[in-house]
């Protein structure tokens, strides 16, 4: 049996080999922490987009959609607060050279410090078996409790020096904490700067300061900017959202975990605008509606969470994150902020134009409070990959058994709905697949395997995590009927070909899943 962080790393080789996650510019030996999707990563990706962009805006006749330009005008970024606040504490070490985010060298720490509580705990449980009570024991025992006295403290001072800014005491933290760089174990360390994430570039043809413009580090800026456009193009009254997916880029210094954090990723954001006021009631419905969301996608909800922010930005009035049990923890998987009114207020203040709405059912005109959901790709598609990786033990033809690896991939969002396999390429079953393949790929994404053994083919569309195999076989010649095998339970059903686009597209529709919410 593998450990998580072993599961993790066959993951990753898995997504190599069947065509999920590439490293990108791989024959140049790779670009940090930049990641290229293959022809199957790009199906399930786009799935992932469907179902959340459908959810959105389909499902709400108060959401509308927008795409809008990567490039914005610079002085957006001023007015969010991202040329002077979008930053994080770096810190290099003297000996290695190697830079890293001090608040992560810290947050580590504290992470080894709760795998041993974790540790105390399994070992507990394993003792006690059905009669262990997590909650007694955390709350007794003296190696448990004096674990968890050492984090508070630390978590203490270090978000008192995070609210004050104060790098000094987080270099301190990191001295006192005697944390060593992981690359050369040396404890010397250089003093904490600020370091800005955004990417920049110049815009036409001379360079100079003027035309410095930025790649977009979140899709929401542009939301805001043309929330009037949009509104009045599309006659919404508040409370109304708009949604948008898109390309967002950060110069990530802790670029790690795979496709988790990375420097060009996707988000896809909803920015809903409501009364001054009215902001909590629409933060925790969103909150709700959000879970659901996760869960319809067949995430368990053991493996979901909230997450409340104990520092809230200056815009924030509440602030949490739906976090996921990944292979390497529980970890932010998106985030829901009210906002206020912070960002059309700033935007109104830097452009000197009105970003106001005339409420008629009040008689007045204010700038709307908004409530955030932000939720990236990439890690909505780690979180399903990661949750659907499986190592089965399977029967085999000697009587022994194998090993399969199957993506239980929820059947609506799985890249390739049905592979069609003729049993032997002879005696028209090549041309029968052919003929079933041109009426089913109207409705869904088919693939013809007609390589190797038919045993070979479903293992390599259960690597896929492909839900149904049509099988071609003599049978099929006489009576125009095939066998239909199911990814998850191997079973196989024999029925007739015209049955065969309403059996699987019953399972397959993104429809189901929108049901769900
Ligand atoms: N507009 C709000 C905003 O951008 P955020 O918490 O910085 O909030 C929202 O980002 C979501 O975007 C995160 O929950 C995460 O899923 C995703 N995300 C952020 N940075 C990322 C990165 N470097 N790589 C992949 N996904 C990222």
């Amino acid at each position: 049996m593998k450990n998580s962080s072993d599961t993790f790393k066959a993951l990753i080789s898995h997504c190599k080999e069947y065509g999920y996650v590439f490293p990108s510019s791989e024959v140049y030996d790779g670009l940090g922490a930049v990641y290229d999707y293959g022809p199957y990563g790009s199906e399930l990706k786009n799935n992932i987009k469907q179902f959340w962009w459908n959810s959105m805006v389909r499902m709400h006749e108060n959401i509308v959609g927008i795409d809008s330009a990567i490039f914005m005008h610079p002085k957006i970024w001023k007015a969010s607060g991202h040329v002077d606040a979008f930053n994080d504490p770096l810190i290099d070490n003297k000996t290695s050279k190697k830079r890293y985010r001090a608040d992560v060298l810290i947050e580590d720490h504290v992470a080894k410090i709760e795998a041993k509580i974790e540790k105390e705990v399994a070992k507990a449980q394993k003792r006690f078996g059905d009669a262990f009570n997590r909650e007694e024991f955390v709350t007794t025992n003296g190696r448990v409790l004096a674990n968890q006295e050492k984090i508070d403290t630390i978590m203490k001072r270090f978000t008192e020096a995070t609210e004050s800014s104060n790098l000094e005491e987080i270099r301190q933290i990191i001295i006192d904490l005697e944390i060593a760089c992981p690359e050369s174990g040396s404890r010397e360390w250089t003093d904490v700067r600020q370091f800005n994430l955004m990417f920049s570039t110049e815009m036409g043809s001379v360079t100079s300061d003027a035309n410095k413009i930025y790649l977009r580090p979140e899709t929401a800026q542009g939301i805001f900017v043309n929330f009037l456009n949009v509104q009045k193009s599309s006659r919404q009254k508040i409370p109304f959202g708009i949604a948008q997916i898109g390309k967002a880029f950060r110069n990530e210094i802790v670029a790690r975990q795979f496709i988790f954090r990375m420097r060009e990723f996707e988000q896809m954001e909803m920015q809903f605008f409501v009364r001054p006021g009215d902001q909590m009631k629409w933060y925790e419905e969103w909150k709700s509606r959000r879970l659901s969301w996760h869960k319809a996608l067949g995430s368990p909800a053991e493996k979901l969470q909230f997450y409340d922010h104990p520092n809230l930005a200056h815009y924030a009035d509440a602030a949490v994150d739906i976090q996921f049990q990944f292979p390497f923890g529980f970890k932010e998987l998106e985030g829901i902020h009210s906002r206020t009114d912070f960002d059309l207020s700033k935007h109104e203040e830097f452009s000197g134009k009105k970003m106001q709405y005339f409420d008629h059912e009040l008689d007045k005109s204010y700038v709307p409070y908004v409530v955030e959901t932000s939720i990236g790709c990439d890690r909505t598609f780690l979180a399903v990959l990661s949750n659907a990786y499986c190592e089965e033990e399977v029967p085999n033809a000697k009587g022994g058994t194998d090993t399969r690896v199957v993506l239980k991939i929820p059947a609506a969002l799985a890249p390739v709905k049905v592979a069609v396999l003729p049993l032997v390429n002879r005696d028209g079953m090549p041309e029968k697949a052919g003929e079933i393949i041109a009426n089913l790929k109207y409705d869904f994404n088919c693939q013809r395997d007609d390589k190797q053994t038919i045993g070979k083919r479903y293992r390599r569309q259960d690597a896929i995590g492909t839900p149904f195999c049509v099988t071609v076989d003599t049978e099929t010649l006489e009576n125009d009927t095939v066998t239909l095998r199911d990814r998850d339970t191997m079973e196989q059903v024999r029925l007739p070909i015209n049955e065969l686009k309403a059996k699987i597209g019953e399972k397959v529709s993104l429809n189901e899943l929108l049901k769900q919410l």
